[in-house]
């Protein structure tokens, strides 16, 4: 058997370069050697406000993107997490071994919640114990995630090991307690209006991010005004210039390149002459996967069906591990 691989992204907004180069990119890879388990996190979008008018349409253009970015449906397992009750039920039987302040140190929940104020929902704080459930019912190998999820992921595992001490036997534990896997190269792209902030869905200004979906022209202009600095020449990794060092890495990852080469390529450049280098290489990049994502989201049925398959194989997997975790914790058969 090939090792297990899962992750998942929240249906919420548009992907961006971030998603792609951080997450979906490195799954593609991935799926030659490992048997992959990719899902929308729907739960997960609902822990804070949401449209419920827009929920269904944006997990179905996530599994679109997943496909469009090089997801082969044939291969890996593609589902939607609220569609397997096991996520909900096993993140409850964890909610009852996690201690709060475990969560109350998660810094996605600290970010996350000044934003809500005083509506801040208690799905919020538990967000990391679902996400918990949702790895650990695959019992996978791995986790790739961006670095962003290095917290849940170590949380994760705490979770793991405190349901194997307290339900299981040194020689024969309960879960398995997977590996994060965070690739250096994406695992954090920047923002265009601020190199040393994340590319990120939530953030309110539409500039700071190229969605996959943006048009040409909607990349190059975005580029163009991307945040920059007066020095001159361009390099990677010096601190007092995070934009760019996210620019070059940018470019070196959509063009697939070493680092050295395009450090060598561009180390005399200004940014009039790298800027229409960067858009042009990412709208060659982003190109076959618009083309691909508009055909799949016109054949709506399409996507359902594999859809219905992928919750078939993931329950497959889920609903044993499920039962496994009752047994241990006493229930009634
Ligand atoms: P966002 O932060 O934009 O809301 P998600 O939290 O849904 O995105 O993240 C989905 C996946 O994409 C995760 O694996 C996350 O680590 C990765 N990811 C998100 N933003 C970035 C980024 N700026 N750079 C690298 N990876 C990212
Ligand atoms: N919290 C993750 C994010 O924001 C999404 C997610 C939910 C996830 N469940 C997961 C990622 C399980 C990996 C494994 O990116």
């Amino acid at each position: 058997m090939p090792s297990r691989i899962l992750s998942g992204i929240q249906p919420t907004g548009n992907l961006h370069l971030g998603n792609y180069l951080g997450a979906i990119r490195n799954w593609v890879t991935l799926q030659e050697e490992y048997d992959c388990f990719l899902f929308m996190a729907d739960l997960h979008a609902v822990t804070v406000p949401h449209d419920p008018a827009a929920l269904a349409e944006n997990t179905l253009k996530v599994a679109a993107t997943y496909i469009a970015c090089g997801i082969d449906p044939a291969r890996s397992t593609i589902f939607v997490q609220s569609q397997l009750p096991e996520h909900s039920e096993l993140a409850w039987l964890f909610n009852c071994i996690t201690p709060l302040n475990w969560l109350e140190r998660m810094i996605q929940f600290k970010e996350k919640s000044v934003k809500q104020g005083e509506n801040v929902s208690i799905g919020l704080m538990d967000y990391p114990v679902l996400q918990a459930a949702d790895i650990l019912l695959y019992e996978p190998d791995k986790v790739p995630v961006g670095e962003d999820q290095k917290q849940h992921l170590e949380l994760t595992r705490d979770i793991a090991a405190r349901l194997n001490f307290q339900f299981g036997s040194e020689d024969k534990p309960v879960l398995k307690v997977p590996e994060p896997l965070i690739r250096k190269a994406g695992a954090r792209v920047m923002s265009l209006t601020d190199g040393t902030k994340k590319m990120s869905k939530s953030d309110p200004s539409d500039q700071s991010r190229i969605d996959l979906t943006d048009p040409p022209a909607v990349i190059t202009k975005k580029i163009k005004r991307a945040k920059t600095d007066p020095a001159r020449g361009l390099e990677f990794d010096n601190p007092e210039r995070p934009e760019c060092n996210n620019l070059l890495s940018l470019y070196q990852l959509l063009s697939d390149q070493t680092q050295a080469a395009v450090a060598a390529e561009c180390e005399a450049m200004g940014w009039g002459q790298f800027k229409p280098l960067l858009a042009e290489t990412t709208v060659a990049a982003l190109q076959p996967i618009q083309t691909k994502y508009d055909e799949l989201m016109s054949d709506r049925a399409y996507l359902q069906q594999i859809l219905v398959e992928g919750k078939e194989k993931a329950q497959a997997i889920a609903a044993p591990t499920l039962a496994k975790v009752k047994t241990a914790m006493g229930f009634a058969q």
